[in-house]
């Protein structure tokens, strides 16, 4: 049976309203039947996927979070260019009816899946829960925060209770390296961005759902080189955090990465898987490209601003849709850089709010997507019937320039 203090005792009972009753009763089944916890812990930063339940409890006991709390894109709409993305109406209402929840309870509404550029940082040794893939490994690995991935209803009572059950990586014991990755004839210095999701790919291919250690890469690495290491890992595989030996704060050594103990297995990964890797995302041979998206997960400033130096001078094909997807603060500064500016007079998008996965399952015409994204190529041709390529934003930036991959 689950530990619970007096304040915990006391929402259980409904003192605290019907909605953090019925969030409490769901963590403590959490804790007793699935995770085997002992304890709750103090949970300070909550990220919830598009999501309601409880909705009236939670209304009409006008519960409010006790967190840090912000949400992920909405899966299918954006607040302003929905209906130029073909999105039917009944799914904008529907994302309508969570925005009211989200916005009573008092959560950050950014949807974006990269909360960690934007203010929702949880510290090192602070418990988070967050729903989504790779927000949650950034949180393990760079910042040294402590939480699992977890699915919407556990985000949303955590964010409500400022309680998460204590299993898994909120356990120092769950949080040591396993395998250790190293190269083979490159140095990490000379990927491309592009190579490097690629390669991180193969890495979560091969070490499944275990806490890989990474050696020979050197600081200091961009955000983005951060943010494209970490997204593929749990896309090839179930990776939810790994150590990068000199850079992530848990691995000041390998030793410390390790635990002291041996790794359970070695990787290394040659120039060969990375190509490899290319090949297997690219999952048609058609030339003809109808929609080129970058933004999965969401473009940082600097992306943003690549994107725009490549469409310099040109125009996107007129057969040819150009979507970047970001958050609405990045555009923001990006309209006032005057990028936005670039990007959208040369014919594309640049999108907010939106999961760069979903809309386009909306448009009839969309039969081949290309990306700079190894998880919109890997999730894009699993959810939807398109065609996908795999490439550098300079190839992505061609096909929408020419509309042909090539
Ligand atoms: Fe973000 Fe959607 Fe990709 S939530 S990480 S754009 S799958």
């Amino acid at each position: 049976m689950v530990f619970l203090t007096k304040e915990e005792e006391q929402m259980l009972a409904g003192e605290e309203g019907l909605g953090t009753q019925k969030a409490m009763e769901l963590l403590v089944y959490l804790a007793e039947k699935v995770f085997d916890a002992e304890k709750m812990l103090t949970c300070t930063s909550s990220h919830c996927l598009d999501f309601t339940c409880w909705e009236d409890e939670l209304l009409e006991s006008e519960a409010k979070i006790r967190t840090m709390a912000t949400n992920n894109p909405r899966m299918a709409i954006n607040g302003e260019l929905w209906k130029k993305m073909g999105v039917p109406e009944k799914v904008k209402r529907k994302e309508e009816k969570i925005d009211h929840l989200y916005e009573s309870l008092g959560l950050t509404l950014l949807y974006t899946c990269v909360p960690y550029l934007l203010g929702n940082a949880p510290r090192f040794g602070q418990h988070f829960s967050w729903g989504g893939s790779s927000g949650q490994v950034y949180c393990n690995s760079i910042l040294g925060a402590r939480g699992n991935r977890e699915a919407g209803p556990a985000n949303l009572a955590a964010a409500i209770t400022g309680r998460t059950p204590e299993y898994g990586l909120h356990l120092t014991e769950n949080r040591y390296g396993q395998i250790t990755v190293g190269f083979d004839g490159f140095a990490f210095k000379d990927l491309s961005k592009t190579d490097i999701a690629a390669m991180s790919y193969c890495v979560g291919e091969q070490v499944v759902e275990k806490i890989p250690v990474f050696t020979g890469i050197p600081r200091p690495l961009t955000t983005e080189q951060v943010k494209t290491i970490t997204y593929p890992l749990p896309v090839g595989g179930a990776v939810q955090m790994y150590h990068i030996v000199g850079v992530t704060p848990e691995a000041p050594t390998l030793e410390n990465a390790l635990g002291g103990n041996k790794p359970e297995d070695k990787i290394q990964v040659g120039l060969k898987d990375i190509k490899g890797t290319y090949e297997k995302l690219c999952t048609t041979s058609e030339e003809k490209v109808d929609l080129v998206i970058f933004g999965c997960p969401h473009c940082t400033y600097d992306e943003l601003r690549e994107i725009a130096s490549l469409l310099e001078g040109k125009k996107v094909h007129k057969k040819v849709h150009l979507w970047a997807c970001t958050s609405k603060p990045i555009k923001l500064v990006a309209e006032r850089m005057g990028i936005v500016k670039t990007i959208e007079g040369a014919g594309g998008l640049v999108v907010t709010d939106t999961c760069a996965i979903m809309p386009w399952a909306y448009h009839p015409e969309i039969d081949v997507v290309a990306t700079n994204s190894s998880k919109i190529a890997f999730f894009g041709s699993g959810l939807t019937d398109a065609g996908l390529l795999f490439g550098s934003p300079k190839k992505c930036i061609d096909a929408a320039i020419t509309g042909r991959w090539g």
